[in-house]
């Protein structure tokens, strides 16, 4: 079972990065299921569903979609983009910070640039008293990332912050150095397909981990995200803080927008803090079949809405 598993997460992975698989579902819009998972292709859409969220006690992320970027310019007007929605956060006074992946900033074409693309949103941000999240891409992008967020913290910005995850191996290591350095971050399992070289292949492997890394974020007392639906590390985590008498104020949980939207609330009721993250936009493709890798489910759910409209 866990080989035919492994085959179809690797063979929906594949088509991740597939443009004619890609040019396909645009063309069935967000009628393809994808609304499930996506809060729309307009920020105005997007910022209504949060504010139910919010209504709800549950704080929000929110993702202007897009990724591997190939242009300069479409970089730039990612980042144009990010401005706009930080002051519709900010006029709609959301409880809502921003994530975004460096890739759609250019980081796979002109480092230097996405660098100063991100430096911009994040000092906007900090003049709004906004948080920016940036988001862990695959592993060729690891040390870029993690490079722009100290930079970032040493040149005095400290409203940013960046994911974990737990399936590589260098992970225990990235996480002691950025504790050192007093970085928020979120701990997430990983969603990307990455060699055996680099991370841990087994689930079990990589839920031990991801255990350990937020054992110590949650010991080191620096604000960290614990981005997970799977209930037995939930009940774990409440159970380690509980016996800990870890403040509620020093993390929280973090699930994506449409998975687990009951066990958010429940958790909201609970006095912990939630955070929803939200994407919207046009370039939900990519985003859209890492989430049905994570759960076969998901493509029944599919293929039942291509039947029904
Ligand atoms: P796991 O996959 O074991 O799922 C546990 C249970 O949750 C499943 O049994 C199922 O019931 C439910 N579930 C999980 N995924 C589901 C889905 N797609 N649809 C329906 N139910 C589902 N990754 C990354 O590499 N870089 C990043 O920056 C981020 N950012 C991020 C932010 C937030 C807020 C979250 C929640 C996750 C991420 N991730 C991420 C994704 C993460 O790495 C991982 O792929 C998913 O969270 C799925 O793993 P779980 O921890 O939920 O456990």
């Amino acid at each position: 079972l866990e080989f035919a598993d492994k085959l179809f997460r690797s063979a929906l992975l594949s088509l991740a990065g597939n443009r004619a698989a890609e040019a396909f579902a645009l063309k069935y819009g967000l009628r393809l299921g994808a609304h499930k998972f996506v809060a729309g292709e307009t920020l105005t859409e997007a910022l209504e569903k949060i504010q139910r969220l919010n209504d709800k006690g549950i704080a929000a992320t929110l993702d202007h979609l897009g990724e591997g970027v190939t242009r300069i310019s479409e970089a730039d007007s990612f980042r144009e983009e990010y401005s706009r929605l930080l002051i519709g956060i900010r006029e709609s006074k959301a409880d809502c910070n921003v994530s975004l992946k460096p890739t759609q900033m250019g980081l796979a074409i002109d480092p230097g640039r996405a660098y100063d693309n991100i430096k911009q949103i994040v000092k906007e941000a900090r003049s709004m008293r906004n948080f920016v999240r940036i988001d862990m891409e695959d592993s060729a992008y690891t040390d870029d990332t993690i490079n722009i967020v100290r930079r970032l913290h040493a040149e005095g910005y400290l409203n940013v912050g960046t994911v974990i995850q737990a399936y590589l191996f260098r992970t225990e290591k990235d996480i002691r150095r950025l504790s050192l350095e007093k970085v928020n971050l979120r701990l997430v399992k990983g969603a990307y397909k990455e060699p055996k070289t680099l991370a841990f292949a087994r689930m079990e492997d990589v839920n031990a981990n991801f255990r350990e890394i937020i054992a110590a974020r949650l010991r080191s007392g620096i604000y960290t995200g614990v981005a997970t639906h799977d209930e037995a590390i939930i009940d774990w985590v409440k159970s380690f803080v509980k016996e800990q008498t870890t403040p509620y104020s020093s993390f929280e949980f973090q699930m994506l927008y449409g998975i687990r939207t009951q066990l958010q609330e429940t958790l909201a009721k609970e006095g912990y803090r939630v955070r929803c993250y939200v994407p919207y936009g046009r370039m939900w493709y990519p985003y859209f079949v890492r989430r049905l890798a994570e759960r076969p489910a998901n493509v029944l759910f599919i293929l039942k809405n291509m039947i029904k409209h």
